[in-house]
């Protein structure tokens, strides 16, 4: 099957006081059409850079994409310049993004028509009164009550859940091929989140996008997503559907993920365990696994050789871990 988006040996790079950060390492995944597929990992390993990355939103500098290959209908958007009219005419119209703090994508001196109708006479050459008439249709599809009339309204006379409805008509309205959704629903109360949820993924179900949930919340991908990425320190260190992710995972790092996710079954004698240690600063880091000091599975090769290549174990479940892929059982996964 043809992929919608090929992401090959992506690496993007910070310059700081501190030292080069590799946000990104040598990173390749791929999306097909019509998809939900969850990236997950902790704080800081690289998950909002990697997508930033694929829109070209990276600041240079300090921020460098230093190599790799992002396919797209054909192109490698890494050819076109960023701030270029292929990347114009891509960003916002066939890869939409929404994102976590919904003021990063809304004018808060513009109206929703003005907002709305500017994407929509830019990208599908509409004229004032067509797109006008789809902003509203768009702004209904999401839930906002008095579309025809809140359209004239300004961003800040909608609550914060509301206001993350208008970015899903947003990002939507173009009809975009794929949509990115970063935390989309962290700073919302719970209620609200599991709403925004449903309602995107029925909104991309109906426009047949393909969608990437970035999150750290296992629980959320486990209910959206078909297939599952886990990154860890700028690296995807394990990869496969959803449910042999949770059936069998391999990785120690995803093991100890999914120890993390309190269940409503919960026993109350099963523990939530935290993983131990500190995800790795991402400085200068050492070429060796970076999990390898808060691993209890190691082998004496983890400390000599460099990062294990992302390896097939079954069929299309991957995982970049020597302790896993050894010739006899590693009994991982009983521990
Ligand atoms: N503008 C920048 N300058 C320097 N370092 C940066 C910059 N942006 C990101 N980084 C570094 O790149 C790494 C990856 O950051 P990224 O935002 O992708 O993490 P993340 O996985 O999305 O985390 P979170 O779950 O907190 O959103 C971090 O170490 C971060 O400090
Ligand atoms: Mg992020």
């Amino acid at each position: 099957m043809e992929a919608l988006l090929e992401v090959k040996n992506l690496k993007t790079q910070f310059h700081t006081e501190a030292g080069l950060v590799k946000a990104v390492d040598d990173v390749s995944y791929r999306l097909y059409e019509n998809e939900i597929v969850g990236l997950v990992g902790e704080s800081g390993c690289g998950k909002s850079v990697s997508q930033f990355s694929v829109m070209q939103l990276i600041s240079t500098p300090p921020g460098k994409i230093v190599g790799g290959n992002i396919i797209f209908e054909g192109h490698d958007l890494l050819k076109f310049e960023a701030n270029g009219p292929e990347m114009r005419s891509i960003r916002g119209a066939k890869i939409a993004m929404i994102y976590q703090e919904p003021m990063t994508a809304l004018n808060p001196v513009l109206t929703l028509c003005r907002q709305l109708t500017e994407a929509l006479e830019l990208h599908l050459r509409m004229d004032a009164k067509a797109s006008r008439k789809r902003a509203v249709e768009m702004l209904e599809l999401v839930g906002i009550p008095s579309a025809n009339k809140r359209v004239d309204d300004y961003p800040y006379q909608f609550s914060g859940g509301m206001r993350q409805r208008v970015v899903i008509a947003m990002a939507l309205c173009c009809n975009p091929r794929l949509i990115i959704a970063d935390e989309p629903t962290t700073s919302l109360d719970v209620t609200t989140q599991a709403q925004l949820l449903e309602l995107i993924k029925d909104m991309v179900k109906n426009f047949k996008a393909t969608l990437v949930i970035v999150t750290h919340n296992l629980g959320v991908v486990a209910r959206y997503a078909q297939r599952i990425y886990v990154m860890y320190a700028g690296r995807i260190i394990e990869a496969g559907t959803t449910k042999e992710i949770f059936r069998q995972p391999l990785h120690p790092y995803t093991v100890g993920l999914l120890k993390c996710i309190p269940r409503l079954n919960q026993n109350k004698k099963e523990k939530l365990v935290p993983i131990i240690g500190m995800p790795p600063r991402l400085v200068n880091r050492p070429l060796t696994c970076a999990f390898l000091p808060r691993c209890s599975c190691s082998l004496e090769r983890c400390k000599q050789d460099t990062w294990p290549p992302l390896t097939e174990i079954d069929n299309e479940h991957y995982v970049s871990c020597y302790a896993c892929t050894r010739e006899e059982p590693s009994g991982l996964n009983t521990k």
